[in-house]
Order: structure tokens, then sequence, then C-alpha cells
């Protein structure tokens, strides 16, 4: 049974402070203790907010993520924060691949697997961002964009593995503009994104694994949303930094 993901990704918004007010604003308005067991909260704060937001948290059933990983171990590469140091404060989720990452700081798709296996490798859960832009869409090009993106991402990782994958589905026009995809926009995708899983690991196996959405996810959207058969949940930016509207984000998912 696949599970149902609700991730914040917080980009570059809170410090400690008001990091950690909002990570306790969430464990008090999403009722931590009482998550069921079929759903994931994940908070994925910036790199140097992760510590406090993990102690806030701590003893609860939210998850903590990062938003970027390098794909190495250690060594020489300065700036960068690998799987290890990640797992050491907490961390069981990685984003890997989002848009912003491949459009503003040019990571390319073999960039991406490397860093999916390293999550994998490091048994973290990687939280695998696909998706087109308005250009590829209108030019019918979706499907295309989405499968390259999803085939060079899992390039290297086995059946016995992808279940601890995670993939989001973000179209780069939806993010940040309040031009959600519409609900059947959105299961089209993720159920293309499901067939490639079926092609490349099997039925039971494709079944497994979460597929969520995201790209102007409110409160208002989420329940339509989340109400399609391919849609496990949601990765959410914006309004994941507002606690009220990302709790009701959560009890719409679950
Ligand atoms: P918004 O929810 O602000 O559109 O951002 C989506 C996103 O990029 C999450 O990773």
């Amino acid at each position: 049974m696949r599970k149902t993901v609700i991730a914040g990704n917080w980009k570059m918004n809170t410090d400690r402070s008001s990091g950690a007010e909002l990570a306790a604003a969430v464990m008090h308005g999403a009722g931590s203790a009482n998550l069921p067991e079929h759903a994931d909260v994940v908070l994925c704060p910036p790199f140097v907010v992760i510590p406090i937001v993990a102690n806030a948290v701590a003893g609860s059933r939210i998850r903590i993520g990062a938003q970027n990983v390098h794909d190495q171990p250690r060594g020489a590469f300065t700036g960068e924060i690998s799987t290890g140091m990640l797992h050491s404060v907490g961390c069981t989720h990685v984003i890997v691949g989002h848009s912003e990452r491949r459009l503003m700081f040019a990571e390319s798709d073999y960039d991406v697997c490397r860093k999916a296996n390293a999550v994998v490798g490091a048994n973290l859960q990687p939280i695998i961002c696909v998706g087109e832009t308005i250009a590829e869409r209108e030019q019918g090009r979706t499907l295309e964009v989405v499968r390259r993106q999803l085939r060079a991402a899992l390039d290297g990782i086995f059946e016995f593995s992808i279940r601890t994958c995670i993939i989001a589905y973000e179209p780069i026009w939806a993010i940040g503009t309040g031009n959600t995809a519409t609900p059947g926009q959105a299961q089209e995708v993720h159920a293309f994104i499901r067939s490639q899983l079926r092609e490349m690991y099997g039925s039971a196996a494709a079944e497994d694994v979460s597929v969520i959405y995201g790209g102007s996810v409110t409160e208002t959207n989420a329940c339509d949303l989340f109400a399609q058969p391919d849609i496990d949940g949601g990765l959410v930016g914006g309004a994941s930094l507002d606690a009220s509207a990302f709790t009701e984000i959560i009890r719409a998912a679950i």
C-alpha cells in the first residue's frame, strides 16, 4: 500500500526562530500524534534551519527533508552538503531535481540521477521532481519530457529500492503562479508516471510508489487534486509557510 505524502518545501524562507515557530504550529495544527500510519508529513526547511526544526518535531510523526544534496559522501566540494550530514541532523527525505535547481543552478538529468542514487544509497527517501515548462506543454511534449526526466533520474535504482522513492510531478508553469494544474491535467500525468513505473519495475512495485503533485497547491484546491486516483499527496511551496493553510492541506490528504 502506497503512502500519502504531504511535504512542505520552505525553499529559501524562515530562520531559526521563525522556522521553529512554523514547525511547532504545524505540529499543533496537524495533531501530529494522531497522524495515520499511511501518511507522512515532511517539512523541508533550509539546511541551517533543519536542526532546530528537527528538535521542534522530535518525538512526533512529522519527518524532516532537505531541499538538495551533493552526490558524494565527503571531500573538497565547497558549499555542499552530503547525505551523511543530512542523516546526522535527522533528515529522512531529500528533494532532488526541483525545477528551480534544474533551471537556476543548471542541474542536469544526470546530476539528478546521481543525487537520487546517493540518497537511496544512504537509506534516505528521495522526492524526485519532474515537470514540463509551459512551452513544452503547449508543444504537446509534456509526457515526452516527464518520461525523459523520470527514466533518467531512476537510472541505477532497482526494483528492491523503488518503493523508497517518491515522485513529485511539478509542472513548472504551476509553481508559484497560482495556475494550479486542473485535477484532470495532473491525473493524466500521474497516471502516465505510474504506467512508466509499471514498465520499469512491474505492476506491484508501481502501485506502491507515491506520486505527489506540486504547483500552487492550496487549502482550496487540495481536496479535488488528492481525490484523483493517482495523486498520492502534495509537494507544497508557498502554502506550506502558512501553518493553518498547510494544516488544512494535510487534512485534505489524510
Ligand atoms: P508553490 O506551492 O509555491 O507553487 O511551489 C511549489 C513547489 O515548487 C514545491 O516544491
